[in-house]
């Protein structure tokens, strides 16, 4: 399957160079500041991008966090994640689309899908993108979309994958909303993501919101991902919760999980 129709992608700038590139690929603070509108105005005109700014961030997107994000993860990915990644993503096949790629450590863990087209807004984040999509098994295509305006025509891809995005996005209804239009009838849609918990520790995910996000690129750890994906017309067909982090992060517990569009009531 093609992706004609898709916004063209000749004239944006090029992305911040990842550590370890040539020095003369790093573009200026003024060249990423005009990344923003890679991810296209809202409803109301404004710039989906950057979000509110959290401490630790600077305009047109979040420099710390994407320099940090791969060595603060890795124990969790080595010990966790990188065997869920792995489950969910090693038979999906066909075109994909990873939304909210950040730094690409979905990459490694596609094995079927014929191309990958890994949409990520945040300029540092697509850098180091880059530079891993050069190296995946797969070919992989790298954009600047934000989930709630993905530039791409209705039913495009055979599964979309969300992993650690949901809660991030600024717009979750929206976001789901445009998964739900790209991807085609009988598409897949694979979750990896934590969830609001089911017992009394959601008060405090709900309580220490505010400063969570602000040092972590804007994560809510309290949004209900699962109802979300059913308000938006999904149905599951498979489900696993875990709790992998010590009792005291707010990022738990996770939702491993894969839906596919509600087949539509006939008249
Ligand atoms: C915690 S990182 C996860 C990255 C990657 N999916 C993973 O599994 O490691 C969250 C990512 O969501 C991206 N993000 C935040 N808001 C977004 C939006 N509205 N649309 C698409 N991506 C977004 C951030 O830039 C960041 O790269």
């Amino acid at each position: 399957m093609g992706l004609s129709g898709t916004r063209s992608q000749a004239t944006r700038p090029r992305p911040p160079s990842a550590r370890g590139a040539p020095k003369a690929q790093a573009p200026s603070f003024k060249e990423v500041e005009r990344f923003p509108q890679d991810a296209g105005p809202d409803a109301k005109g404004r710039s989906r991008w950057p979000q509110r700014a959290p401490f630790f961030s600077q305009r047109g997107g979040h420099r710390i966090f994407a320099a940090v994000y791969d060595p603060v993860t890795a124990p969790l990915e080595r010990a966790v994640l990188g065997a869920h990644r792995s489950a969910l993503l090693a038979g999906i096949g066909g075109l994909v689309l990873d939304v909210g790629a950040g730094t690409g450590a979905n990459l490694a863990h596609f094995r079927s899908a014929g191309k990958v087209v890994a949409a990520e807004p945040d300029p540092w984040m697509r850098g180091r993108l880059a530079t891993k999509a050069a190296g995946a098994p797969v070919p992989v295509e790298v954009r600047g979309d934000a989930a709630e305006a993905l530039g791409f025509e209705d039913a495009t891809f055979d599964a979309v994958v969300c992993t650690c995005v949901l809660c991030s996005v600024r717009d979750l209804p929206a976001a789901l909303s445009e998964v739900r239009r790209v991807l085609r009838p009988g598409g897949r849609l694979a979750v990896l993501e934590h969830v609001r918990a089911a017992d009394g520790f959601a008060k405090w995910q709900r309580t220490l919101q505010p400063i969570w996000s602000c040092f972590n690129a804007g994560c809510h750890p309290d949004r209900d991902i699962a109802g979300a994906i059913t308000q938006a017309g999904f149905v599951f067909q498979s489900t696993e919760t875990f709790d992998p982090m010590p009792s005291w992060v707010l990022a738990r517990p996770w939702l491993k999980a894969v839906a596919v569009p509600a087949a539509k009531a006939s008249a």
